[in-house]
């Protein structure tokens, strides 16, 4: 029998301690050691393995199954690969179990999906299905959390497509800490992992995120599994963003974007008219071509600023680093003489969309400029550039993929760094280095 013994595990990020401490010394986080038992030894399956020469388990690996979603097969790099497993974390609400019922509905072309459900009864997600128009008697759901149970339903149902809803709510009889600890979602993952790549089994795992924006248990898993992909949106706003963070399977940084109705998502396939579509070309509004992976997108970046109201200006951001909008307000008064210190600023990225790529900065330095000068940027022009602290702007990557999506949408003129040398037919290059120069082109 495995010695079993107590610990004390970080439920944020897995650190194990043999004493208790009032903050991980790992990752900082207060009061997140709880004691758990855990048995010392691992459950390792003991699976069959072949040697193979390489080309045959490339062979092996590339049987893409489509989820029936064209743009979430292309962000995944071509759809779901035999044995895949795929974390899907997203904030409570946002659509996650909508998503995978859509999937199972349609992936039923390749045969039956086992839905397994911790988190809701049978009859809700009936009615869901109802709501989204799932009637499909090849989509099996499967109210249960033990782990083993469902270890064992898998090999009777014997499915194409297997999702966990969620992980969080799954737990294993071998290990005496709760549901939702550290080790259980843990051990459950690497089990669902193990089962899924002994029977070539690609599965959905869904992870509930916790306040701090990080999965629940979540850099444990992150290992485990192929892929993360994560839930994205504003839960008032109708645009949901799937983003690839990790994919032993294709590139990160890829993105689908889904617009959610009442009955269920939709794929956009053009976001980028979406987004630019609304747009009114006042003053402090950019438009930014964003991509971190092979599709980009445009977004319209919008700032205001105003007198300021009490004695400490206002920052606030929405889809935008606070942190970083404080750094380009400090850049701009100290670089191209534009000053904010008695102005509320109001940076945002309309759409409900976040962006994270340092690119943004420039589209961001240009609306604060414009909203303050009271000039809108001309309608025709695209901005991206990373900014340096002094005031420099600075290369970014996927400049000739963002120009063709800008001329695609009828821009006309591109605001870009300096270092960028290119020619596009129909569209204007406009290289610059740095902030007070790309102020005096556009103004
Ligand atoms: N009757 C309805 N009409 C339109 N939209 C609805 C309706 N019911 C739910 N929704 C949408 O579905 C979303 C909830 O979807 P879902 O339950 O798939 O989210 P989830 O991410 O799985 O949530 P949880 O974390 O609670 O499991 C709501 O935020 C809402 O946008
Ligand atoms: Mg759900």
């Amino acid at each position: 029998m495995a010695k079993r013994d107590v610990r004390f595990v970080c439920q944020s990020c897995g650190y194990v301690s043999v004493r208790w401490k009032g903050r991980c010394p790992s990752c900082g986080e207060w009061n997140s050691l709880v004691e758990e038992r855990v048995a010392d030894t691992p459950t390792v399956p003991k699976t069959k393995v072949e040697v193979l020469p390489i080309d045959r388990w490339e062979e092996e690996d590339y049987r893409r199954k489509s989820t029936g979603f064209a743009n979430l097969d292309s962000a995944l790099g071509g759809g779901l690969v035999p044995g895949q497993v795929i974390l899907i974390a997203g904030e409570p609400g946002i659509g996650k179990s909508t998503l995978l019922l859509q999937v199972s509905d349609r992936f039923t072309a390749h045969g039956r999906v086992l839905y397994v459900s911790g988190e809701e009864s049978g009859s809700q997600i009936a009615m869901r299905g109802r709501r989204l128009g799932v009637s499909n008697p090849d989509v099996l759901i499967y109210p249960q959390t033990v782990l083993e149970e469902i270890q064992k339903t898998v090999e009777e149902v014997d499915p194409s497509l297997l999702v966990i809803d969620s992980v969080q709510t799954m737990y294993s009889e071998k290990l005496e800490s709760s549901p939702g600890s550290v080790s259980q979602v843990r051990e459950v993952t690497f089990r669902i992992t193990e089962i899924c790549k002994e029977r070539g089994l690609p599965c959905f795992i869904v992870g509930q995120i916790t306040k701090e924006g990080t999965i629940a248990g979540p850099k444990v898993l992150e290992h485990i599994v192929d892929t993360v992909i994560q839930f994205e949106g504003e839960r008032y706003n109708f645009y949901r963003v799937v983003k690839v963070i990790k994919n032993r399977f294709g590139s990160v940084g890829e993105m689908a974007v889904f617009k959610m109705s009442d009955t269920g998502l939709e794929e956009v396939p053009e976001p980028s008219a979406f987004f630019v579509s609304e747009r009114v070309n006042s003053p402090g509004s950019v438009i930014f071509p964003h991509t971190e992976g092979s599709k980009p997108v445009l977004l319209e970046v919008q700032a205001l600023v105003l007198p300021a109201l009490y004695t400490t200006p206002q920052r606030r951001t929405q889809g935008f680093d606070v942190n970083r909008l404080s750094l380009i307000l400090a850049i701009l008064e100290k670089e191209a003489n534009i000053f904010t210190r008695d102005s509320d600023v109001f940076v945002n990225v309309a759409g409900g969309l976040s962006v994270k790529e340092p690119a943004v900065d420039l589209a961001v330095a240009m609306a604060i400029v414009s909203s303050k000068k009271e000039k809108p940027v001309p309608e025709d022009v695209v901005v991206f550039g990373e900014l340096g602290l002094g005031g420099e702007v600075r290369a970014v990557h996927f400049g000739d993929l963002r120009i063709k999506e800008a001329l695609k949408f009828g821009f006309r003129r591109a605001l870009v760094p300096g270092k960028l040398n290119m020619e596009v037919e129909g569209i204007e290059i406009l290289p610059v280095s740095n902030v007070k120069e790309a102020i005096e082109v556009l103004f």
